[in-house]
């Protein structure tokens, strides 16, 4: 069988020379070049994203793979997105990414591909790029930091963040302490160890069958995420054998799939947008409303924060995703395909459940209601998510007084404020968050309570924004509302004191305003400014859909293959 890269190192002539010649520089030898399978190892190591920082051990691990099967790996880089550092926001270069990838691969002699991603965007990132090449591709994530510790008991990333953050505002937590919880929270390699968006991500990955069976929560210092990478090594060199591209894994039941397990795991409202992107790359029509209607009967059945108590370690010891996939039982579609050759339902048949109140059982789950509602209304016509297991049972059908921030700057400045007309009964309102907005859409949607507020006892309240939430956290508050306001949504003509009705049952979202009078404020509303004249910046916002279609690129969506370019000499 011949594969991609002979078009490069099968040749005889000069140009063969050049590619075979040039690679010999590190020491390969001629056999490497004799028609095997080349395997390209799509890294996002820096030492800029933590969470990614221990990645070049695990391509040491998948290359053993590789070469132990019979093939060749070569490991390169991409743009790495790391969430603690970039600003203003990872999910600006989300898109970006996907080029470098898509590009690195179609332009390079790669036959097969394992991806590595860890924090939040990467992920998603490296599978829309992927995907737009379809060649044969195994995802490995990196795992989960160790459970944080402070004064004798486990703290989450970013979920205790947000907690001792508002303990310290309200005078409850001193800020020596705070210090003191800044070095135990994350004291391992490894990504976020909360149910936040990483997590989520490599259960997706796991869910789609675009990864191996526990990747999703192997700790990222577990020696066993080594063999799983190994595994992952030499199993891409038999799907290149085999031509099992993309595409005969990430087809819709798979997406539908990965929707089922992101209710049942309580996961990320960020799933919603990376899963419709990765879906527009791969020619399956997924939309918003499929997050509604299959999610909507799947209880959370994984007891880890935000939702719950655990954390990932404790998750992957309790039996993991398979667990929860076996528990789901026809919630799935168990004849998925998978990277490993097998299908979901076989993978999971026999996944034992070693701590019940970890993974819960179906007749007893953690909450009745694990999906994401989308909501609909003269707010937001294109639609708008919120996370019902987040949120406050008590506040999921609400009618309360706008309080509206212009923009996220304003919304600092007056937060803090004692003087701020506001009281629990209210709704916070944050405009210019959207992917235009920020630019990027940036996690600012569980905005922060007013400390007048946070010191009478209030611990949550009804906010609303064309924001994204960060994984890890909670609170009643509606997301990604389409169209957003710096492209004329209708949230830009919210203004304070209007009154708003949230009816999450009902689905439904509506400014209590007369028609004539939003469009009275329509016509003297004017656009702000593009945040930059040239760039990426511009690219991005010049082609950046909306929330409700994954927030891509418009020209990326869809695929170009990996044809072999021409000669370059
Ligand atoms: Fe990287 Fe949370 S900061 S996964």
């Amino acid at each position: 069988m011949k594969f991609r890269s002979a078009a490069w190192f099968g040749l005889a002539d000069r140009d063969g020379f050049i590619h075979r010649s040039w690679m010999k520089n590190r020491g390969l030898t001629d056999h490497l070049f004799d028609g095997r399978p080349v395997i390209g190892i799509c890294n996002t190591w820096s030492e800029l994203t933590p969470c990614n920082a221990h990645f070049r051990s695990i391509a040491d691990h998948v290359k053993r793979g590789v070469y132990e099967a019979g093939g060749f790996p070569l490991e390169f880089p991409v743009m790495s997105l790391g969430e603690t550092l970039m600003r203003p926001t990872t999910m600006l270069f989300r898109n970006l990414v996907s080029m470098d990838v898509e590009e690195s691969i179609r332009a390079n002699p790669i036959d097969g591909v394992v991806l590595l991603a860890g924090c939040d965007k990467t992920t998603p990132a490296l599978l829309m790029g992927a995907a737009s090449c379809d060649l044969p591709t195994i995802m490995v994530s990196g795992g989960p930091m160790l459970n944080g510790k402070f004064r004798g008991r486990d703290i989450g990333s970013g979920t205790d963040v947000w907690k001792f953050s508002e303990d310290v505002r309200s005078g409850a937590l001193s800020e020596c302490e705070f210090l003191e919880a800044e070095g135990g929270m994350n004291r391992s390699a490894g990504h976020c160890m909360t149910m936040g968006t990483a997590s989520t991500m490599a259960s997706v990955v796991e869910a789609l069958g675009i990864g191996l069976p526990t990747n999703a929560a192997i700790p990222a210092v577990d020696s066993r995420r080594y063999t799983l990478s190994h595994m992952a090594g030499r199993r891409i060199v038999e799907m290149v054998q085999e031509d099992v591209r993309m595409s005969k894994i990430l087809i819709r039941e798979a997406f539908e799939n990965a929707i089922r397990v992101v209710g049942a795991i309580g996961g990320s409202t960020n799933a919603v947008i990376h899963l419709l992107a990765i879906a527009g790359r791969i020619d399956v029509n997924l939309s918003l409303d499929d997050w509604d209607h299959l999610g909507r009967d799947v209880p959370c059945l994984v007891n880890l924060m935000p939702a719950g108590k655990y954390l990932m370690e404790d998750f992957y010891y309790a039996g993991g995703l398979p667990a929860v996939i076996r528990e789901l039982g026809s919630m799935i579609h168990r004849d998925a395909l998978t990277v490993n050759g097998r299908t979901i339902g076989e993978n999971s048949s026999d996944a034992p459940c070693h701590n019940c109140d970890v993974i819960r059982p179906l007749g007893d789950p953690l909450k009745p209601d694990g999906g994401i509602a989308v909501l609909r209304g003269n707010l937001c016509p294109q639609g708008a998510i919120i996370k019902p297991s987040a949120a406050t049972p008590e506040l999921m059908k609400h009618r309360g007084r706008a309080v509206v921030c212009e923009d996220i700057e304003e919304f600092h400045t007056r937060i803090d404020d004692p003087e701020l007309d506001v009281d629990e009964t209210c709704v916070l309102v944050l405009k210019e968050c959207g992917p235009r907005g920020c630019p990027g859409m940036p996690e600012v949607g569980n905005m922060p309570l007013p400390p007048k507020l946070l010191k009478k006892g209030i611990k949550d309240m009804v906010r609303i924004s064309d924001a994204r939430m960060s994984g890890t956290a909670y609170g009643t508050a509606v997301l990604h509302v389409a169209p957003e306001a710096a492209a004329g949504g209708a949230l830009a003509f919210v203004q304070n004191g209007d009154m708003i009705e949230l009816d999450v049952a009902a689905r439904w979202l509506h400014l209590d305003v007369e028609e004539s009078e939003i469009e009275q404020r329509r016509a003297e509303w004017r656009p702000p400014e593009p945040p930059s004249a040239r760039g990426y910046y511009k690219l991005y916002y010049d082609h950046v859909l909306q929330a409700d279609r994954g927030a891509d690129l418009d020209f990326l969506v869809g695929a170009s293959g990996a044809s072999v370019p021409r000669e370059s000499h």
